[in-house]
């Protein structure tokens, strides 16, 4: 079946199978492999892409489900070759290791962001519960969370 969506600011037209993820048609049909498979089943966060501006896992989401959405990725956050101020914040913080889990973890932090400007501890925590990461422990997420509020709320 075909489908239509808006990924990234750009409209999209393409052929699905009524099976098929929405991380298997960013991947492999879109070469958007920022969004990472980790478990595929729902439990690690690192497939995570805005989805109607709610924080998803898109190997959750059948590609059917997508007709008609605006997502966003990994890919669409850096502007005229300048990274986002997440993703500048996350490379000052040092937040990751491998890097597997991070650009769920920027996606998962984008979303919140927009909705709570200045989040506590205990609200990154929670907020990023469905992001799992292997290496870092996640204190230096947290610090790249709230780095990267401050970054926002100043405008930068
Ligand atoms: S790959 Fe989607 S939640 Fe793990
Ligand atoms: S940096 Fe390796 S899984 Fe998070």
């Amino acid at each position: 079946m075909k489908i239509k969506f808006v990924v990234n600011n750009e409209n999209v037209e393409i052929e699905v199978k009524p099976n098929e993820t929405l991380l298997d048609v960013l991947r492999e049909k879109l070469f958007l492999t920022g969004a990472k498979e980790g478990c595929g089943n729902g439990e690690c966060g690192a497939c995570t892409v805005i989805f109607n501006g709610k924080p998803v896992n898109s190997c959750l989401v059948l590609a059917p489900e997508a007709d008609g959405a605006v997502i966003e990725t990994v890919e669409g956050l850096s502007e005229g070759g300048k990274l986002h101020s997440i993703q500048e914040a996350f490379i000052e913080a040092t937040a990751f290791q491998c890097g597997f889990c991070t650009p769920g973890f920027i996606m998962s932090t984008k979303a919140m962001l927009e909705k709570i400007p200045n989040p506590s501890k205990e609200v990154i925590i929670e907020r990023l519960s469905g992001n799992l990461c292997r290496c870092t422990g996640y204190t230096v997420i947290v610090d790249a969370v709230k780095l990267a509020a401050q970054k926002i709320r100043g405008g930068k």
